[in-house]
């Protein structure tokens, strides 16, 4: 139950100065947040950049009451991404906003809608595939960016052709340096001012998007056509603006995460051979070895929100207005007594149940968790399956490779390599 009371009480936390555990946070992220569990346990407070004051979350129930706690107790922590994604963006948006915009963008990322855009996912794998080197050792990274990137293009943006090409072109450095500009505290004074060269870029995406929605179907099962139709309860739809944002949003939230997680999954089934053979001989296993991947190689890693009320109590605490509070995903799922033995990849601990959600949290949890979780989960099987079908993957006994951080989301820091050998009679 959650009941407030003025009487703060925070977890312990170091003492160091804001600038120290500033720069611990910044160059040694993960390993910090585990040398601050093993230290303090599973809830401690921290005072670093973009987030401030902050208390982390590494208990499973505190960190389900913070996801099932209304926006009244616990919101948005608006991080800068309005200016960047639009003041439109589900990430700018708190309270009833946020709800009523969602409200209208679940149904198209719903299960069942998913199935029609399958078939654009296997052909641009298919595609970007050719191109891979036979027995040449290589970094998959780029070739998932790819994939990805042109399987959002396709299915939510609806684009093809011209406004195909140029959206490819534009976006990937657009959204570069918005997550750069997010972070930085750069004004947008200056004549040579990189907001400039952000606001050029804009203005050419509004205008790709108007091009767009000029052209879109109204029977067309795309992202953009179905938010053309929807409405809210008062019969009203989506302007022109809100839906340039979502989109944009979209783009930033499913293109690196998706390829990231596939590049780890390349990265962690070559280094477990047995689980590898496994899949390659049925198809069984997939759904398994995807959580498993995002268990232990959560691509990103905290999720934030705020205190809104006075006295909040959660857990063990009571926190004051205004204080942030973040989930660590990878502290959650390191945790020996949440997934026994948790530092071994086992796909098999997930053989006839489904993860609780408040413990298995790749995608967040509660009403802002991930709008993309099951069109992420649909292209990461769809690529994962062609790969497997067309290629064998050649294991190694190499070290795993490091986290490295790449603005939006970790990856492995070569990039996932590879060495594959095409199969006969595998689609060309
Ligand atoms: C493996 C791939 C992905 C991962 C790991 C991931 C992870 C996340 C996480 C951790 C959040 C924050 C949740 C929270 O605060 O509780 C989030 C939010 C979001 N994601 Fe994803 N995501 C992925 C793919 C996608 C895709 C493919 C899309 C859309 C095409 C997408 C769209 C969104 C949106 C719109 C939000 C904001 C939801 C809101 O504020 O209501 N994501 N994602």
């Amino acid at each position: 139950m959650t009941t407030m009371t003025s009487a703060v009480t925070l977890p312990p936390g170091p003492s160091v100065p804001r600038a120290v555990q500033g720069a611990y946070a910044l160059t040694q992220p993960l390993r910090g947040m585990r040398r601050l569990k093993e230290r303090y346990g599973d809830a401690f407070t921290v005072n670093v950049p973009i987030f401030g004051n902050a208390v982390v979350l590494a208990d499973p129930a505190e960190i389900k009451q913070l996801f099932t706690s209304g926006p009244d107790l616990v919101d948005n922590l608006e991080v800068n991404l309005g200016r960047v994604l639009g003041p439109r963006s589900l990430f700018a948006l708190s309270g009833d906003e946020h709800k009523r915009q969602r409200k209208l963008l679940v149904p198209p990322f719903h299960g069942r809608r998913l199935a029609a855009y399958e078939q654009i996912v296997e052909a641009e794998t298919v595609r970007e595939l050719a191109s891979w080197p036979d027995g040449k050792e290589f970094a998959t990274l780029p070739s998932m960016m790819r994939i990805t990137l042109n399987a959002i293009l396709r299915a939510v943006f609806g684009a093809e052709g011209a406004e195909f090409a140029e959206l490819r072109e534009l976006l990937p450095p657009f959204v570069t340096l918005g997550s750069r500009l997010a972070v930085l505290p750069i004004t947008k004074k200056g004549r040579f001012n990189p907001w400039r060269r952000f606001e050029r870029m804009r203005r050419d995406y509004d205008a790709i998007v108007d091009r767009l929605i000029a052209k879109a179907r109204p029977d067309g099962d795309d992202v953009l056509a179905m938010m053309l139709q929807t409405r809210h309860d008062d019969g009203s739809g989506l302007t022109r603006d809100e839906i340039a944002d979502q989109l944009l949003t979209l783009l930033t939230a499913g293109h690196e995460t998706t390829a990231t997680t596939l590049a780890w999954a390349v990265e962690r089934l070559r280094r477990h051979p047995a689980i590898l053979r496994e899949l390659t001989e049925s198809d069984d296993l997939l759904d398994a070895t995807i959580l498993e991947v995002q268990r232990t190689r959560p691509v990103i890693d905290l999720t934030a929100r705020q205190v809104k009320q006075d006295g909040f109590r959660l857990g063990r605490w009571t926190l004051p207005k205004g204080y942030n509070v973040l989930v660590s995903i990878a502290l959650v799922h390191d945790d020996d007594a949440v997934f026994p033995h948790a530092a071994t990849f086992d796909p098999h601990r997930f053989d006839g149940a489904r993860p609780d959600l408040y413990q298995w949290i790749p995608f967040g949890g509660g009403t802002r968790r991930c709008l993309g979780a099951a069109f992420a989960t649909m292209e990461m099987t769809v690529v994962l399956r062609t790969l497997l079908r067309d290629f064998t993957l050649v294991p190694t006994s190499e070290p795993g490779e490091r986290w490295h951080s790449r603005g939006v989301a970790y990856a492995p820091a070569k990039g996932g390599r590879a060495v594959v050998r095409r199969r006969t009679g595998g689609e060309q």
